[in-house]
């Protein structure tokens, strides 16, 4: 049981920053990654059909993969289908949103937050609800930016194209008085530098994925789950779409050749009306 791996999904290639920094915190765990890069991205689409695609990643890693522990590393389907999901399966599952409403929270100084993500994720409030439940004094701007998830899906985020496209959709933020930005997407902290860029130096930029690595290290500890083998893990990556496409940008993220990248077809999954 305690060797049997973390299973972390997302729409596409941005869960990997999640994951990243879970293998950096739990060095001695092993990771499964999924991405639904075929269907990406869940952004624009209907709540019911992000709720299935999210419940059929989740029975993909249950039933193939036996995973001790769920981590929803996106903002979209954690806002749509958290709720849902961890109260019918029977392993600790975790989203993005709590966490990095947390790690905002801790470093405002003048109680102005800005969160930008997803249509969906903007539009169900989610960040706005964990924000204010926290803390009832705070402001909240919440933009949406539909170009960032494909622009990163594309590959070609590290050409100059990104300041582009980051100063395109955060000129609503670029003279707000908020110190704090919240990138609620787990697809932008790839594109953190180009957002820091244009925000400038005095905003702080906050990626839920350290805040959500140190909720697992705690949920795994807490629950007795935390694997002690003295062997090196070993990472799977699967992706539903192209296989090469995905490990190169994985490759980019990590700074290194990552290994086991394989493509699949999961199946679909009838869900109760939500
Ligand atoms: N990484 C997902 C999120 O955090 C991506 C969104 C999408 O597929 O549109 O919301």
């Amino acid at each position: 049981m305690l060797d049997q791996p973390i299973g972390v999904i997302d729409s596409g290639v941005g869960g990997l920053t999640v994951a990243k920094e879970i293998m950096r915190q739990l060095p001695k765990e092993n990771i499964i990654y999924l991405g639904d890069t075929k269907r990406c991205p869940y952004g624009p689409r209907d709540r019911k059909e992000v709720l299935s695609f999210t419940w059929e990643m989740t029975n993909y890693l249950l039933s193939r993969h036996h995973i001790k522990m769920l981590v929803i590393a996106c903002n979209t389907a954690t806002a749509i289908a958290l709720e849902d999901i961890s109260q019918a399966v029977g392993i600790p599952v975790i989203g993005v949103v709590q966490h990095g409403a947390r790690a905002a929270i801790k470093v405002t100084e003048n109680q102005r937050i800005g969160v930008i993500g997803t249509e969906n994720t903007i539009r169900s409030g989610a960040y706005e609800k964990a924000l204010l439940s926290l803390n009832g004094d705070l402001t909240v701007e919440n933009v949406a930016c539909p170009m960032f998830v494909p622009f990163v899906e594309s590959g070609k985020f590290l050409d100059e194209t990104a300041d582009e496209i980051v100063r395109a959709s955060l000129y609503p933020l670029r003279d707000s008085s908020i110190d704090t930005l919240i990138l609620g997407c787990t697809h932008y902290p790839i594109l953190k530098e180009p957002i820091q860029r244009y925000m400038g130096e005095r905003v702080n930029i906050i990626s839920s994925g350290d805040e959500t690595a140190r909720e697992v290290s705690t949920i795994l500890s807490y629950n007795g789950l935390l694997n002690k083998s003295a062997l090196s893990p070993e990472h799977q990556f699967f992706t539903t779409g192209d296989r090469e496409r995905f490990k190169k940008i994985a490759n980019d993220w990590f700074g290194y050749d990552v290994k086991n990248v394989n493509s699949i077809t999961i199946e679909k999954t009838a869900v109760k009306e939500y």
